[in-house]
């Protein structure tokens, strides 16, 4: 009975457990396959996980802070999005080896909405000579840099109706954070450009990593964009989850712009980690609805 779990500390007010129980449900799977989760301290991340590889009864686990860093250093080998980004956010057990890889890149592609940006059937997107879309990256941290190199490379979107795969083209990502000598690392790593001073009404996408707002913070006194910035046609991602609507999703509603809530971007990077263990596609309804309820 293969067992998946969620590792973090603290991990008591995780969503995921009940998120992706209900996913294993709808999946037919929950009879066989569980998903708990597991308290475990920095000092001993490294000597756990890797008992509970050699152990046998889990297929693997998500890694939540702050062991993002440190499971990518332990595993045997990675996925390239998670050695782009320097941190992995599921780990696979199979034969004695631990393989990393970083869903959140995955989830934030998989978070815009289908129809937009030329998001459609494999293949048609991004096609040809067409100038890339811009997206403006808020913050420097973990989020960040998994959002600036999924937007700068572009790759699988989100499932269609009909379950077929979509292509998300590639954006030219500007990075703005409030401590600017970290934006020209993460940009200079991962593929963005530094910037000092946008001009939020010249993006198609404005992507918030910042944990502005989750503590009741005016997002328009700590960001350098205003209300006036946001308009119909844009697309404004709040990447953490925290209170909703946020201030800032609620501007730019009213603003007549499309938002994305953190809930998004749990539930998809959920989703690319469970089909990494299963081999399949779980329901996004599902995982949607039990990340809601817990
Ligand atoms: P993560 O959780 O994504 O790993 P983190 O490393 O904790 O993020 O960083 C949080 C982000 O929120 C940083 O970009 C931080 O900016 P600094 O690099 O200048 O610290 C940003 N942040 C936190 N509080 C902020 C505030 N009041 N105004 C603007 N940015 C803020």
């Amino acid at each position: 009975m293969p067992s998946l779990a969620v590792i973090g500390h603290p991990v008591a007010h995780t969503r995921s457990p009940d998120m992706q129980t209900a996913a294993l449900a709808e999946m037919k799977l929950a009879g066989e396959w569980t998903y708990g989760a597991i308290d475990i301290e920095p000092e001993s991340f490294e000597v756990e996980v890797a008992e509970l590889a050699a152990a046998g009864d889990y297929a693997g686990v998500n890694v939540t802070l702050p062991h993002k860093e440190a499971a990518l250093a332990l595993a045997d080998e990675a996925s390239e999005a998670a050695r782009a980004i320097g941190a992995a956010n599921t780990l696979t057990f199979r034969d004695g080896q631990i393989a990393a890889a970083n869903t959140d890149a995955g989830g934030v592609l998989r978070s815009l909405p289908i129809g937009l940006f030329g998001i459609g059937a494999a293949g048609a997107a991004g096609g040809g000579d067409a100038p890339r879309r811009r997206a403006l990256v808020l913050g420097a941290g973990g989020a960040a840099r998994a959002a600036i190199w999924a937007l700068a490379h572009g790759g699988e979107g989100a499932p269609d109706a009909e379950g077929n795969p979509t292509r998300v083209p590639a954006f030219e990502v500007d990075v703005w954070n409030r401590t600017p000598e970290r934006a020209e690392t993460v940009a200079g790593e991962l593929g963005g450009r530094a910037i000092a001073d946008p001009v939020g009404a010249d993006y198609a996408l404005i992507v918030n990593t910042t944990s502005v707002g989750l503590h009741g913070e005016d997002p328009f006194e700590h960001l350098p964009i205003a209300a006036a910035d946001l308009h119909a046609g844009q697309v404004v991602f709040d990447i953490v989850y925290g209170p909703e609507p946020s201030a800032l999703l609620a501007a730019a509603e009213a603003a007549g712009a499309t938002t994305i809530e953190g809930l998004e971007m749990l539930v998809q990077q959920g989703a690319l980690s469970l089909r990494i263990w299963t081999g399949e596609e779980p329901s996004l309804e599902a995982m949607r609805t039990g990340a809601r309820r817990a």
